[in-house]
């Protein structure tokens, strides 16, 4: 581990079988791209989860980013962020030209604190994005509550929080939807990575237009002849082939 720490922050279990995955992929010759693997990988995190859809990118930030721009927002729009937490959940509302308001946090699980949030309602607040710092569960249920009474869109970022849970349910179910980071530092790494997590199939197939250039078509992009058309402003987000 480079760097002056005694203790570092995170350490990355592999073993031989990781090695023999990446290899089989490599190995193969194509496919390092949308790969069947990352179809694989996506069904077993929605399951894991237990929502309905799930979209492997190449980061959490950008799954964040994706969704906002599926949710259509925009200039004039505020999204409620924690005044704690990794600096891309207040970013992401400023990719799609909307402001970030800063909420207080609780001090029992450094979450957004549902009081805060209400108070810094207004009529131009669309959506609130709550994180689950470090894996602990934030006051998710009271912000859902709190969401739908103001009829808000609720993303989750369980960037740090797969595998969390609030009684049965996994932390990532609980909102309109959700992201995850695969970065070295959490739960799971792909080196770099990010998931959408929803249960709405619109939110679900306007991600998969948005991160994909905008392009619909045959999802077997490099090994496909049929016409592809790109309806929609979009990006490269995808996430390289990894074996689950
Ligand atoms: C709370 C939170 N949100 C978003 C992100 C962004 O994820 P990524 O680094 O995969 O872009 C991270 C992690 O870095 C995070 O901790």
């Amino acid at each position: 581990m480079n760097g002056n720490y005694d203790i570092p922050l995170f350490k990355i279990h592999w073993d031989e079988q990781d090695v023999e995955k990446v290899a089989s992929v490599v190995k193969k010759g194509v496919y390092w791209a949308t790969g069947p693997e990352i179809k694989e990988f996506e069904k077993k995190i929605s399951e894991y989860v237990g929502v309905e859809y799930a979209l492997a990118l190449n980061s959490g930030t950008s799954a964040l980013h994706v969704l906002l721009a599926a949710y259509g927002m925009g200039q004039g729009d505020e999204v409620i962020v924690p005044s704690f937490t990794f600096i891309a959940t207040a970013n992401a509302p400023l990719f799609v030209g909307a402001k970030p308001l800063f909420a207080d946090i609780e001090s029992e699980s450094y979450g957004l604190d549902p009081d805060d949030v209400e108070r810094r309602i207004t009529s131009k607040t669309k959506a609130i994005i709550p994180i689950h710092y470090g894996g602990l569960p934030c006051h998710i249920e009271e912000l859902k509550q709190i969401a739908d009474e103001h009829n808000l869109i609720l993303i989750e970022d369980a960037a740090e929080a797969l595998g969390a849970m609030v009684n049965t349910k996994k932390a990532g179910s609980f909102g309109d939807s959700a992201i995850l980071s695969f970065c070295a530092p959490k739960v799971i790494t792909t080196g770099e990575g990010g998931m959408i997590l929803t249960d709405s199939r619109d939110v679900y197939e306007k991600a998969l237009l948005i991160y994909n250039h905008g392009r619909v078509g045959p999802t077997d992009y490099f090994s496909s002849a049929e016409q592809m058309e790109y309806v929609t402003l979009g990006y490269n987000f995808r996430m390289s082939t990894c074996k689950s």
